[in-house]
């Protein structure tokens, strides 16, 4: 049934104010909490481990948790309307299941699950990558439970995939290698870590609910069970070396190259992983998505112009990645996984 405002009991507030986020202190948690708050529009509630070290965003209200013990979380959850799940690929695979159950409890009505990935809309390489029935099964828990999702689906994170090593977007910027899959053009739709949180304030700023039913305007119902998609670039690992070229001011010269088939470096990740070494997991994952018959770019479906988000420059995006490195290489654990 749709639902309208002009139904709505009498002191009913068409918008989003109210925000629990789980990662805010995260990689993308962070991009997506700070975006929300310099909209001026929403109170965001960080829902942090309570013995946990992550720093948090400034402005955040901190919501200690305890995922051992359900009533904290539904506690931290109550009065909340939007509940958004950054959550870190490493924790318990129990985690999510065990947030949304206390979002239930808590009156919720909206998740975005974990995910920030590809098109849900594509079961084949969900499967190839293992994530899909994941996250469908996900997705299911939150609507069984008469909850709604939005799922971002937004590619790689260009800066973070750029910054994350050889099993990525093939880039060891201490080396200075590339690993090339096959010939290197094969284009992908990425998005930036600052794009990804401007999608998602975007759509958690527009109104609820249509006014009525003549109200044709875009509404966070309007995403309501569907994907969110956009984009930043669509780019090949040759675009993006050309970038890096330019930002460092380095030429081929500098750069040790070796191209390496994107389905046998597919099925050696899968092996790897199949034997229960992680390390095989973003190899497997990234050499899919670069597959020249069928690459991960779903551009025809990204709603760019429709949330109103800017075009970016892949330079100064490259420089945001570079910058990255090091951080990211502190994180030993996490990038491993
Ligand atoms: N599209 C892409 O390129 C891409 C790349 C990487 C990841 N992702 C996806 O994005 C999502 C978020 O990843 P992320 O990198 O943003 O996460 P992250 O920064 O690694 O972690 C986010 C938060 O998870 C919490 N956490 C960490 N370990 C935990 C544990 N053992 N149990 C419970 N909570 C724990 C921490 O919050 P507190 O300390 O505050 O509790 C942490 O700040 C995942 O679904 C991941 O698969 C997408």
């Amino acid at each position: 049934m749709p639902k309208y405002a002009k139904n709505q009991p009498v002191g009913f507030k068409n918008a989003i104010e109210r925000v629990a986020i789980v990662g805010a202190g995260g990689t993308i948690g962070s991009h997506i909490a700070n975006a929300l708050l310099e909209t001026g529009k929403h109170n965001v509630t960080a829902l942090s481990r309570k013995d946990s070290g992550t720093k948090l965003p400034e402005g955040v209200l901190v919501a200690p948790v305890d995922y051992d013990d359900e009533a904290t979380i539904v506690a931290a959850l109550k009065g909340q309307q939007f509940l958004i799940i950054t959550m870190a690929p490493t924790a318990p695979r129990d985690t999510h299941s065990k947030l949304v159950r206390a979002a239930a409890k808590a009156g919720i009505p909206y998740v975005m699950p974990n995910g920030y990935a590809g098109d849900i809309g594509n079961i084949k390489l969900g499967e190839d990558t293992l994530l899909g029935p994941v996250a469908k099964a996900d997705r299911v828990e939150i609507e069984t439970l008469g909850m709604l999702w939005i799922t971002v689906c937004c590619g790689f994170w260009y800066d973070y995939s750029l910054a994350g090593g050889d099993a990525r977007f093939g880039f060891d910027f201490d080396k200075r290698s590339l690993t090339i899959y096959d010939d290197g053009n094969t284009k992908i739709l990425t998005s930036t870590l600052s794009q990804v949180g401007r999608a998602v304030a975007k759509v958690l700023s527009l109104d609820e609910l249509p006014e009525d039913e003549n109200d044709k305007s875009l509404t966070v119902s309007t995403f309501l069970n569907k994907g969110v998609y956009f984009k930043s670039f669509v780019v090949s690992q040759n675009d993006m070396f050309e970038s890096v070229k330019r930002v460092t001011g380095t030429t081929d010269a500098d750069w040790t190259i070796t191209h390496e088939d994107s389905k046998k470096r597919y099925e050696d990740g899968l092996a790897q992983v199949k034997l229960g070494n992680m390390a095989g997991f973003s190899k497997m994952l990234y050499a899919r998505a670069f597959y020249p018959d069928d690459p991960n770019d779903f551009s025809a479906k990204a709603q760019n112009e429709l949330l109103g988000l800017p075009d970016e420059s892949l330079d100064e995006s490259t420089k945001v990645g570079i910058d990255l490195v090091k951080e990211l290489q502190l994180r030993v654990e996490r990038m491993a996984a």
